[in-house]
């Protein structure tokens, strides 16, 4: 239960824009109080995704998001729906057997019924989630969704989605949007699809950082080129490791207090940057809620402790979350 002299970032937040957390069912039993007074927007870690919400054809699993809607209807928040489309977290049984037109007919009832059940309860959707890939000259990685459709299963899940709700907010998801060559696929991708009349209108950057980079520079110049073409910016999955991406090593079993106060400064500026920048910036979710429970203790390197969210272990701040709100007080000065 948390002190209530605490600052909520929900009201430190509220004229720029929803400050988010993605939750599971189990998160939201551990920290109700906690979460509902700090975040005015959820996404569900796991649960709506294809695996979890469709396992097997024919059958559908709603209880566990059907349980973070009504949180998030309990306490007026916004919520976010991840994902429709992806290569992972997707059962084998979607694409046994498929040609073109059944796998579209797979996807069509996926979207009519998942969507459909949270028409005006969930106003964004990740429809689409990771389709470019990092390394060479291709731009479309190399999936099940590409392979048996063709790439137009892009814009057709787009297409599939705001017809089952012509209000949600439709994005295009994906990580390092902040490396030159991968954004400008990325840039390509939507521009293409806006061109083409794709009903696309957002960019999520993802933003799984590191305590040291990528420079905040280069997160803005991602955010400044989505909006260029007339999309919204949402970074959707944020979080600061404390180790950078290609490092394996196991360095710390406790938090360096000299690392806490880089993450706060660094969060911070990240924070100052996105504020001026909020006419793209719609919404800003982190990838968990405390430190404990993030998936960065699990990846890259299983048991690996980290540290990467705004509350330790028993839903305190750290100083991470003092250097968020203290960039939205900078703002109204
Ligand atoms: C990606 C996905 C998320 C989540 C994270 C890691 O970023 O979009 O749903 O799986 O990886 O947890």
């Amino acid at each position: 239960m948390q002190n209530k002299e605490v600052a909520a970032l929900r009201d430190a937040y509220a004229r720029h824009f929803p400050i988010g957390a993605a939750v599971s069912p189990e998160t939201l039993d551990r920290h109700p109080d906690l979460i509902a007074r700090q975040f005015s927007s959820l996404t569900a870690e796991n649960v709506m995704k294809f695996e979890e919400i469709h396992p097997a054809e024919g059958a559908y699993r709603f209880e566990p998001a059907d349980k973070i809607v009504k949180f998030a209807e309990d306490h007026r928040m916004k919520l976010r729906g991840h994902t429709l489309v992806w290569h992972n977290q997707t059962p084998d049984w979607v694409f046994e057997g498929a040609d073109r037109s059944l796998l579209i007919q797979r996807l069509e009832e996926h979207i009519a019924t998942v969507v459909g059940r949270y028409k005006g309860k969930i106003h964004a959707w990740d429809v689409v989630n990771e389709a470019i890939t990092d390394q060479g000259s291709e731009p479309l990685r190399d999936t099940q969704w590409l392979k048996i459709i063709g790439k137009d299963y892009i814009s057709l899940a787009f297409h599939l989605a705001r017809k089952t709700d012509p209000d949600a907010v439709l994005f295009y998801n994906d990580y390092n949007t902040e490396n030159r060559e991968k954004r400008q696929k990325i840039f390509n991708l939507v521009k293409e699809l806006k061109e083409s009349g794709t009903p696309i209108d957002a960019v999520g950057l993802q933003g799984h950082w590191s305590v040291e980079g990528p420079p905040v520079e280069e997160i803005e110049n991602s955010i400044v080129q989505f909006a260029s073409l007339g999309v919204k910016v949402q970074i959707t999955e944020l979080d600061l490791s404390f180790y950078r991406e290609n490092d394996d090593e196991i360095r710390y079993t406790e938090p360096p207090q000299e690392l806490l106060e880089s993450q706060a400064k660094r969060y911070r500026e990240i924070f100052e940057m996105f504020l001026r920048h909020k006419d793209a910036v719609t919404g800003v979710t982190f990838w968990g809620v405390t430190d404990d429970g993030s998936w960065l203790n699990h990846f890259p390197v299983r048991h690996r402790k980290n540290w990467p969210l705004l509350f330790d272990e028993n839903g305190e701040p750290k100083s991470a979350f003092r250097g968020i709100v203290s960039a939205s007080e900078s703002v109204r000065k």
